[in-house]
């Protein structure tokens, strides 16, 4: 081989050995094998040579050419594959590590006890409906019996709104169009009856609202479940039925029951139905006021007037109705002492209820 190309393959190879990136391929391509590169330059030169010299010499350079190229594209390989190898090194996943832990939520206590008692309410039968939370006095009050100045509206303490009709009754008094919070979810009975045919059995859930003294005890909205059942020859007996398989379900099968008289506007009889006191088992303790007993779900068969002011024909049909109170359900079931716990979303709180989720029956035999 011509002296002076040896001289330039010997340096190119060794160049190119010590290449370790692109850019420095790419530098070295276009220094030999370049359009204005060293064998591009030994190319012209063949001009220069005698005639004869010429064809030999240009073999020598265009073979050299070839092996640069050939020693290029190896060591191109050669460096692609250690990229590789590098960028899997830093992009491996270490398959050993421990996964993260997620934490597992959990249904508010009310949550829970809205469900079960929705879950009951299914099973026998019942339809679920949703009333609105702003409500006409007219529902909330007047065709339940409770015409302005009637004494049991001394219980609702009422967060009215500001409308005209707010004064408008007789002697200033809340007229029936007025508007307010709701104070029970007992209004859906009038809303609701006329929509479903008969027979029917109906439990509306949702918040109510009263203009309370805010303690461990009250707060000024907190939830209900209203229900309430009419066909032909519904009695007594159907009402403590249901109450019964209800709170058998939240409390546990060995829940002791008490039904007593107890008077609402919109029953007749009424009904007040109270479980035996979870802390004592009936001793009397602060828990239950010393008696033994927590009322739970008053109720009553439903006023014929109520059934009336449904279109319902009382002589032809009976029903009765409950108002369960889920958040004292919840506070008596695991002895919260502070409703107000139940509405302050303190996660610290709100956790301990996580177990009851792995036990979605309420235990047998538990209180
Ligand atoms: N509405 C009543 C309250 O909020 C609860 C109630 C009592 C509802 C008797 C009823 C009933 O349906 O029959 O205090």
């Amino acid at each position: 081989m011509d002296p002076q190309l040896q001289t330039i393959s010997e340096k190119a190879l060794e160049e190119l050995e010590r290449i370790q990136d692109r850019p420095g391929l790419d530098a070295w391509r276009q220094l030999y094998l370049g359009r204005k590169g060293v064998l591009a330059e030994q190319l012209r030169r063949v001009g220069q040579l005698a005639p004869a010299a010429r064809p030999a010499y240009g073999r020598e350079v265009h073979a050299l050419q070839d092996r640069l190229e050939s020693a290029w594209e190896a060591r191109e390989v050669l460096l692609r594959r250690k990229e590789l190898a590098a960028q899997a090194r830093q992009e491996c996943v270490d398959i050993t590590l421990p996964g993260r832990q997620r934490r597992l939520g959990a249904y508010h206590p009310i949550t829970q006890v809205l469900r079960e008692m929705i879950e009951t309410f299914y099973a026998l039968g019942f339809q679920v409906w949703d009333g609105p939370e702003v409500e006409l006095d007219r529902y909330n009050f007047e065709l339940l019996n409770m015409p302005a100045h009637h004494p049991a509206r001394a219980m609702h303490d009422t967060f009215y709104l500001d409308t005209p009709e707010l004064r408008a009754g007789p002697s200033g008094a809340p007229a029936p169009g007025a508007l307010l919070l709701r104070t029970h979810t007992s209004p859906n009975q009038i809303r609701i009856m006329p929509q479903v045919g008969l027979p029917l059995r109906v439990v509306v859930p949702g918040r109510v609202y009263r203009y309370e003294q805010v303690d461990p005890s009250h707060n000024w909205m907190f939830y209900q479940v209203e229900g309430f059942v009419v066909d032909r020859g519904i009695t007594l007996a159907d009402l403590k039925g249901t109450i019964t398989a209800v709170l058998r379900r939240v409390f546990g099968r060995q829940v002791r029951l008490r039904f007593r008289c107890d008077y609402f506007p919109y029953v007749e009889p009424g009904v007040d139905t109270a479980v035996g006191c979870v802390l004592c088992q009936g001793a009397g303790c602060r828990l239950c006021g010393g008696t033994g007993w927590l009322e739970v779900m008053p109720a009553g068969m439903i006023h014929p007037q109520v059934l009336r002011n449904c279109g319902i024909d009382p002589d032809r049909y009976s029903g009765f109705a409950f108002g369960a109170g889920p958040d004292r359900i919840a506070a008596i079931r695991w002895q919260i002492e502070d409703i107000r716990h139940l509405y302050q979303n303190d996660l610290r709180f709100l956790q301990q209820f996580r177990a009851a989720l792995q036990r979605p029956r309420a235990k047998e035999g538990a209180a």
